[in-house]
This record gives C-alpha cells, sequence and structure tokens, in this order.
C-alpha cells in the first residue's frame, strides 16, 4: 500500500515525474496504488462536481495512426476537464508520410506539447518516438503488443466493484493472441495472486512467453475453450473483441470471428458479483440483452478510462492534486 503525505495523496508520485508509461511491466503494485488514490482524488472533476485548472498552461499532443474512439477521446476529455490544451495529429496527415521518423517526429512533437499519447499499428513503435521525445510519452495501444492505460482502468473498475484485487478468480475470454488489452491486464493482475482462467479458440491462445511469466510469478493459468463451465465461478469475466486487422489473412479471422458470445443464457450459474467487462468496441461479442444486466461494467470501464488518464497526466507532468478540504487522510 502507499505511503499517504498529509496532502492526502502518496509520496510516491516523484517517481512518475516525467516517466514514459510504456509498458506495465514498468510497473509495481504500489505505483498502480498511486494511480488510483490520484483518480479518487480527481474522480469528482471527471464527474463534473468541480473545475479543476490543474494542467493550465500545459498542451498535451495526441498522435494517433490506428483508428480510436475511447483512448483518444478520454485523453483529450482529460486534459480539456484539467484546464490543459490538447493538440493532436490523426491517421496519414503527419510528414511521417514524407519518410522522417519516429525518433525525429518524437523531437520535434516535444517542441510543442507537455506530454505525447501515441496510438501505432506496430509493436514498439511508441519506444521509438520516445527515444526521440524529450517529454513524457503514453503508450495508447501498440499493435498487439500493449494497452497500458487500458489495463489500468481496466483495474480501476474491477477495484471498485470487487472491493478488492487480490486473489480473484479471472476469465478472459476471446482474442487472447492478438488481444493487447488482455495482455497488459494479465500482466498487471498477475501482480494480486489473479488465478486465470483463459478461454479462446485453440488458435487464438495466450502467447507462449506471457503464459510462461504468468507461471513464474506463481500464478495459477488454466486453458480452455469451454465458455459454459468456465463462467460458473469467476470472479470477473473479461471479453474481447476478435482482432481481424491483426490476422495475416481473412480466411483465418472468417473460422474465428463468431466462436462466442455472452448472453443471458449464458450468464445462467454465473456468479451474482460477476463484472463483466471489455474494452470496447464490440462486435457480437457481448449481446445488447446483456448490458440491462447489473454485472455489466463495459461503459463504467469508459467513464473510468477519463478519471485514471487525468491521474496518469497530472502524475508523468507532476502536478499533483491537493486532496480536498475536510477530506485529509492520517
Ligand atoms: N478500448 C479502446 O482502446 O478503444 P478505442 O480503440 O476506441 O480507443
Amino acid at each position: 500500500m502507499a505511503k499517504t503525505s498529509r496532502s492526502g495523496v502518496s509520496q510516491l508520485t516523484q517517481w512518475f515525474t516525467t516517466r514514459n508509461i510504456l509498458s506495465v511491466g514498468d510497473f509495481k503494485a504500489r505505483d498502480l496504488e498511486t494511480i488510483f488514490e490520484v483518480a479518487d482524488s480527481l474522480e469528482p472533476i471527471n464527474l463534473g462536481r468541480t473545475s479543476s485548472d490543474l494542467m493550465k498552461g500545459l498542451v498535451l499532443g495526441t498522435l494517433f495512426f490506428e483508428p480510436s474512439t475511447r483512448t483518444r477521446l478520454s485523453f483529450e476529455t482529460a486534459m480539456l476537464r484539467l484546464g490543459g490544451n490538447v493538440i493532436n495529429v490523426i491517421g496519414n496527415s503527419s510528414s511521417l508520410e514524407k519518410g522522417e521518423s519516429l525518433r525525429d517526429m518524437g523531437r520535434v512533437v516535444s517542441c510543442f506539447a507537455d506530454v505525447i499519447a501515441m496510438r501505432h499499428p506496430t509493436a514498439f513503435t511508441v519506444h521509438e518516438l520516445s527515444e526521440g521525445s524529450t517529454v513524457p510519452v503514453i503508450n495508447a495501444g501498440d499493435g498487439a503488443n500493449e494497452h497500458p492505460t487500458q489495463a489500468m482502468l481496466d483495474l480501476y473498475t474491477i477495484r471498485k466493484n470487487q472491493r478488492r484485487l487480490k486473489g480473484l478468480k479471472v476469465g478472459l475470454l476471446g482474442d487472447l493472441k492478438y488481444g493487447r488489452a488482455a495482455h497488459s491486464l494479465i500482466r498487471v493482475l498477475a501482480l494480486y495472486g489473479t488465478e486465470f482462467v483463459l478461454i479462446s479458440h485453440p488458435s487464438l491462445k495466450l502467447p507462449e512467453e506471457l503464459l510462461r511469466e504468468l507461471k513464474t510469478l506463481g500464478c495459477n493459468a488454466v486453458e480452455t475453450s469451454d465458455l459454459r463451465s468456465a463462467i460458473q465461478d469467476l470472479d470477473v469475466l473479461y471479453v474481447t473483441r476478435v482482432q481481424k486487422e491483426r490476422f495475416p489473412n481473412l480466411v483465418d479471422y472468417e473460422q474465428v470471428k463468431n466462436e462466442y458470445r455472452v448472453d443471458l443464457k449464458t450468464l445462467r450459474g454465473a456468479r451474482r458479483s460477476l463484472s463483466i467487462l471489455h474494452p470496447l468496441p464490440r462486435l457480437d461479442e457481448i449481446a445488447s440483452e446483456v448490458d440491462a444486466d447489473p454485472r455489466f461494467g463495459c461503459f463504467d470501464q469508459v467513464a473510468n478510462g477519463v478519471t485514471i488518464r487525468m491521474a496518469l497526466l497530472a502524475l508523468v507532468a507532476g502536478r499533483i492534486p491537493k486532496a480536498p478540504k475536510g477530506k485529509k487522510k492520517k
């Protein structure tokens, strides 16, 4: 647990200042707890209960070379709600098209922005951009590799819904081969002694090296293709879309795209306390009839995404919020 200062947030916040957020592998449980503490303190701003100029005078640059609704808009909303400004590059509108290197682009955008969030279809390109950047760079998804801020908001949502993180039984369903959100979430959940049930078509299993990583950390992980049996005693069911854009050929995608669908019938026998999550966008993996079920938490994840990204922007910029009056922790 993070050491709490008189200002109400962790003394460990200094560790974050000017830090890149590229991989969840760089974070320990105590760092994640610091992010959650800061997020808790900023949540009233996201809920519109109060306003803030915490990031006044600072600029966020969002560089998105792959489609996004949630991640880009929530980063931009987070910055705007904290009184900062946003500039962006979307798609093929930048000088990368003329052959400029990502490293040079990082250096150049650092002249305009105080923090950069980047998404790219190729794994580890965000690391390349960060080598040129002189300001903190946040990975907003790099190919099939990682989506660290999604994992943090997923974990924050689980922490709120289940009121604990230790010792949960979590089922991950769908595309465990190409799903970067699942890859990052598995890594952070492994810090809390999670028991994993990995449910997928045999061709979409979790990469071997990630499975080995889980076992090395002492986590129990079972692989299955049987959703009906697996769902019975889960605390969390994390559903993912089959990532069409990552398949080398569409014939393989067509064969597995409709393998799983969670509907009310699937949920019979599942715990009343189950959290049903999905990073979104969804196609047909969760039937819309599930949306009214109190266990469905996907749109809470979206809202929590803004709060978590507020916290991350504030932390890497070294703009730590003061605790709300009357809410000082001892
Ligand atoms: N969850 C997520 O990354 O959504 P977007 O692709 O819309 O950003």
